[in-house]
């Protein structure tokens, strides 16, 4: 079996560290005692290309058990746990990835391909995105793919849009107990891990400024603000920038904002949120970081052009030096903080996010002859894994009587 990792003496931790995750993941676990013994997913290949962490080894692990050929490589060049990736290679999964891959990541997702997938997993549609572009020939065996994220749904909805998605897609981006949970708690508390890894600054009383009032912003605007942060959230979104306003954020344009915060985050997944102009209207010390999907958030090429020095100050956070002596810090090169400089989402919440890829992908497997097009989760699939998870954590809740399933559906019934 080939893979390429860092450092396959890294397994033992990583295998420690998959244990953690299992143990903070009971719907994974659940839905691991239902199907591993069945092996629903006998005779299928899936090729994965999603952050490789200790939360995606319980995923990939879990398809593996019932029944799946896995090969994965990453989604992000900074993102990759090494000693997760290691123990993977370990247990004999097919695993291109390792933290720094820059060059090499378009050559890792296609030794994945290699396996001549049936199923693809997505974090970003990179694998979408490469089997589209350039082998096509692969696209005739595909029953379909899961999309994890918003970003990669935004890539995937405008190729639908265009009439040039071949094969389905399930928006797991979309499913309820995805996003209103990772994408708010998750990156909201990962956002503010990664950037304390990278600083140990103390938010409190730092004036915070954060591009986006979307699932993933708000989440970290909302955690900011209860570290003690002033926190001005900047949005093009009106309903959103209102939003932001009423739940007592002070709401300003990028343009003004960069003249005062101490602190700015990105999660808007759209180019270019930050420019040269915002940056050269920036504070002495100011610190920028991002947390969409993709690096493009920030105009870094454009820093690094402008800047006159560079240097590396501590582990993910670069020192650029402008020609007016300014020096403005860059954390994680402008990807993803909570996953570049920190573990990403706990294990927790993407508990549930990675219940919805599973059971997406059995979805598939079941799948015959789907039309190439988006496909939503079902309420049902919400409903089953937040009572899961509600059930692990010791918790009820309500059921509706006959009577008031009826007077739910009834018009008969007045003042
Ligand atoms: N995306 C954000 N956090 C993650 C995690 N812990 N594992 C996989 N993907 C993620």
């Amino acid at each position: 079996m080939e893979f390429k990792v860092k450092d396959i003496s890294l397994a033992k931790q990583g295998r420690l560290n998959i244990e953690w995750a299992e143990n903070h993941m009971p719907v994974m676990m659940e839905l691991r005692k239902r199907y591993a013994k069945s092996k629903p997913l006998k005779g299928l290949k899936i090729a994965g290309c999603l952050h490789v962490t200790k939360e995606t080894a319980v995923l990939v692990e879990t398809l593996k058990m019932c029944g799946a050929q896995v090969a994965w490589s990453g989604c992000n060049p900074l993102s990759t746990q090494d000693d997760v990736a290691a123990a993977l290679a370990k247990a004999g999964i097919p695993i291109f990835a390792w933290r720094g891959n820059h060059k090499e990541y378009y050559w890792c997702i296609e030794q994945v391909l290699k396996i001549k997938p049936h199923i693809t997993v997505d974090d970003g549609a990179d694998l979408v995105f490469t089997i589209h572009k350039k082998h096509r020939e692969l696209i005739p065996d595909i029953i379909g793919g899961c999309e994890e994220t918003a970003t990669g749904m935004v890539r995937i909805r405008a190729m639908a849009a265009e009439g040039k998605l071949s094969y389905p897609i399930i928006s797991v981006s979309d499913a309820q107990t995805k996003f209103e949970f990772d994408s708010t708690w998750g990156t909201g508390q990962s956002t503010v891990d990664g950037i304390l890894r990278a600083t140990n600054l103390l938010l409190a009383g730092k004036k915070v400024v954060i591009g986006g009032f979307g699932h993933v912003a708000s989440g970290i605007a909302k955690r900011m603000k209860g570290m003690g942060a002033h926190v001005t959230v900047c949005e093009v979104d009106p309903v959103k920038a209102l939003k932001a306003a009423m739940e007592g954020f002070n709401v300003s344009s990028m343009d003004e904002a960069s003249k005062f915060g101490d602190l700015f985050v990105t999660a808007t997944g759209c180019k270019h949120v930050i420019t040269t102009k915002h940056i050269r209207n920036m504070k002495n010390g100011a610190i920028v970081a991002n947390s969409g999907h993709f690096n493009v958030e920030i105009d870094v090429a454009g820093l690094e052009k402008l800047a006159k020095k560079k240097r590396t100050i501590r582990k993910d956070n670069v020192e650029y030096t402008l020609p007016n002596g300014k020096k403005i810090y860059l954390l994680a090169e402008g990807r993803l903080v909570n996953i570049s400089a920190a573990e990403g989402h706990p294990s927790s919440v993407m508990d549930m996010s990675f219940a919805n890829q599973f059971l997406s992908v059995l979805r598939l497997a079941k799948s015959k002859n789907l039309e190439p097009k988006v496909y939503e989760i079902s309420r049902e699939q919400d409903n089953l894994i937040a009572g899961l998870k509600l059930k692990s954590m010791g918790m009820k809740f309500d059921n509706l009587t006959k009577e008031q399933e009826k007077y739910l559906c009834s018009w008969e019934e007045g003042t």
